[in-house]
């Protein structure tokens, strides 16, 4: 009988796989097993899916994981429930005013393909976060940033399903509670929506961010006389091409670690001791931390063991040369933070999501 009902619902939703490779889902190339995986591509989808318990597992008590581009995840082991993985496309200019464009994107929208778009229509505010790997959806999940931009600063609103009571629920700005490398996702409501589409905030005329020494670097290497939008990303992806390893090729899953955030005194005691220790002055008097560095000075930059490495070029990047398992990068990230701690005081917190 549950059977029966088990495959009348399985047949009703037609897409529910059983027992699936992740290695193409996650750009570690980690090698670990959906118990049940789904695509959706509208909420109707979405919601037919979240109706389906095998007969084994009592309704509504499923672990549910859900998919954009698996580029900030390391799977350590098998995932024993179902893996949603999130299709919901389509880009829109849903207004405009005098200063600004608004742009809503389906969160299974590839992000540097939106990058690519805002930028080939003049929308300026997204160029410094080219390259960056996942989706839309994600991009909220944990602010994503780099080279003086996060999402919160072009961010609108999102739209977000309730998993428990199936309803969208819209979030402004200050709803987000963004922070760095955070939002309310990965706190208070952790596991409890999941981000159908994003509407970002763009500039008619750009406000270029040139303030990383790197970017101004690249720009003036590349012979760049004229300021544009294009010629930002065209330099911020040669620099992350020159340090970061593309998944492709070299498993990986961006920054390992976060950035530490430690207390001027704090800072002034580890320099006495370490005259090269890199620290950015934040508000309240804190000061951010190079981790890189943090590692590289603790020998770990180049390290290999078996598949698993700290990348040659950039320290705070943990590798899969092939077949490592996850268990083994968890291991390698565990002995990395046990001696960062052990020479420098600093607790480094994991930036990637452990499954
Ligand atoms: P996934 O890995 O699929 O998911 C990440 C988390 O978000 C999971 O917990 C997942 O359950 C959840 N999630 C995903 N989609 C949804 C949704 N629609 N609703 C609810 N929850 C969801 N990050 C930066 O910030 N800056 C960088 O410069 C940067 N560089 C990178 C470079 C490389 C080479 C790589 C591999 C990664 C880099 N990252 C960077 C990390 C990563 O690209 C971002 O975190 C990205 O936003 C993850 O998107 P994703 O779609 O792959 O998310
Ligand atoms: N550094 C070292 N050794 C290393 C790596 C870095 O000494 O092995 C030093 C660099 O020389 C530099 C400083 O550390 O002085 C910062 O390095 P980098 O500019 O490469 O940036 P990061 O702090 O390592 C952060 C983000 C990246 C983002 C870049 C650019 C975090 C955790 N990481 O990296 O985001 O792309 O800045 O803005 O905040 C990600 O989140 O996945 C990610 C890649």
């Amino acid at each position: 009988m549950q059977t029966k009902k088990y495959n009348r619902i399985k047949e009703m939703i037609g897409m529910i796989e059983e027992n699936i490779s992740l290695k193409n889902y996650n750009t570690f190339g980690i090698d670990a097993t959906a118990h049940y995986f789904a695509r959706f591509r509208s909420v109707d989808e979405l919601s037919a899916h979240l109706d389906f318990s095998p007969p084994s597992v009592s309704p509504n008590s499923m672990p549910i994981l859900l998919l954009g581009g698996g580029s900030n995840l390391l799977f350590t082991k098998d995932f024993d429930g179902l893996v949603l993985k999130n299709e919901l496309g389509g880009i829109e200019k849903i207004r405009e005013d005098e200063e600004y464009v608004y742009i809503k994107a389906g969160a299974g929208v590839n992000w540097h393909q939106l990058v690519i778009h805002c930028i080939q229509n003049n929308w300026a505010g997204m160029e410094n976060l080219s390259l960056i790997p996942g989706n839309v959806g994600a991009s909220p999940m944990q602010n994503i940033g780099a080279y003086g931009v996060e999402i919160k600063d072009i961010f609108f609103e999102l739209d977000a399903f309730h998993l428990k009571e199936k309803s969208v629920v819209t979030f402004n700005l200050e709803e987000c509670e963004f922070g760095y490398r955070e939002s309310i996702f990965k706190r208070k409501y952790n596991k409890q929506f999941v981000i159908l589409n994003v509407t970002y905030r763009l500039r008619k005329v750009p406000v270029f961010k040139t303030s990383y020494a790197a970017v101004d670097q690249k720009l003036v290497k590349m012979g760049v006389t004229e300021l544009s939008i294009q010629a930002i990303s065209e330099a911020i992806i040669s620099i992350r091409q020159g340090k970061l390893p593309t998944p492709s090729e070299i498993g990986n899953a961006g920054s390992f670690f976060k950035n530490p955030e430690i207390n001027q005194h704090q800072f002034e005691s580890l320099s006495n001791e370490f005259p090269g220790i890199i620290g950015f002055p934040l508000a309240d008097e804190r000061v951010k931390i190079a981790a890189g560095w943090l590692i590289e000075q603790c020998g770990w930059k180049g390290y290999r063991k078996g598949d698993a490495g700290c990348y040659s070029k950039q320290a705070l990047v943990l590798v899969n040369y092939g077949h490592s398992t996850g268990a083994q990068i968890f291991e390698l990230s565990e002995s990395i933070v046990a001696s960062v701690k052990d020479k420098f005081g600093i607790e480094l917190e994991r930036e990637v999501n452990i499954m």
